[in-house]
């Protein structure tokens, strides 16, 4: 049976051979398939987008006529056609950046693969992602059009009920999912909110 580090490995691999800067891009492959979640055309933001393997994901799933923006403390490492797409380096807890973002939306999908520098803390590790998925939701409540939906990466800790029961009142579905290319002993998952509700008035 392949290990951890082995699986790893093959990923890393696959993902040099077919030009992708990240591993990380296998693990959006298997949301795309599971949940339906890119169709050509769409509008799409991609939070904590570096080194760039998800934003091509999507840049090749929406299309000429879809629309991408990316966010990340550090620069993106692959190319993305300037006229369907915009890339601000930055932090998605500064007004600037939430500003920028904001003026080039609305959007049908948030996606966020951001994820805290590891400090080896544990709960600490998860209280930073959890600080992030929520800033994440936020941007969601703000630039989602209705009927759009959001997915996160989020390291397990106690916060993950809440995080879904948030979503529950303003989506269709709220979901939690591991792919199976993340690492075994990894404590990231995945949680969504498919389909946004149109917003109460009042
Ligand atoms: C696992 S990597 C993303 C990999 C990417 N999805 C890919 O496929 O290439 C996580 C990223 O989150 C970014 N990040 C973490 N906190 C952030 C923040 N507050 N604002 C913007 N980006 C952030 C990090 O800089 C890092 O590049």
């Amino acid at each position: 049976m392949a290990t951890g580090y082995e699986q790893a490995d093959f990923w890393a691999k696959k993902a040099k051979k077919e030009g992708y800067p990240a591993r990380s891009v296998y693990k959006l492959q298997e949301l795309d398939e599971k949940f339906k979640l890119l169709k050509p055309g769409m509008r799409v933001l991609d939070i904590g987008a570096a080194p760039g393997s998800w934003s091509m994901w999507v840049a090749r799933r929406i299309g000429p006529s879809g629309f991408l923006a990316a966010v990340d403390l550090q620069p993106l490492r692959i190319a993305l056609d300037p006229s369907a797409s915009f890339f601000v380096q930055g932090d998605i807890y500064d007004q600037a950046v939430r500003d920028a973002i904001r003026e080039r939306g609305p959007y049908n999908l948030v996606l966020s693969d951001a994820a805290p520098a590891t400090s080896g803390n544990h709960g600490l590790d998860t209280d930073r992602s959890e600080a992030l998925v929520e800033a994440v939701l936020d941007y969601a409540d703000d630039m989602l059009a209705p009927g759009g939906s959001v997915a996160a990466k989020l390291f397990m800790g106690g916060g993950q009920k809440a995080l879904l029961e948030r979503l529950r009142g303003a989506y269709g579905s709220a979901r939690a999912f591991k792919p199976k290319t993340c690492r075994p002993q990894s404590f990231e998952t995945y949680i969504l909110g498919l389909v946004r509700k149109p917003a109460q008035a009042g």
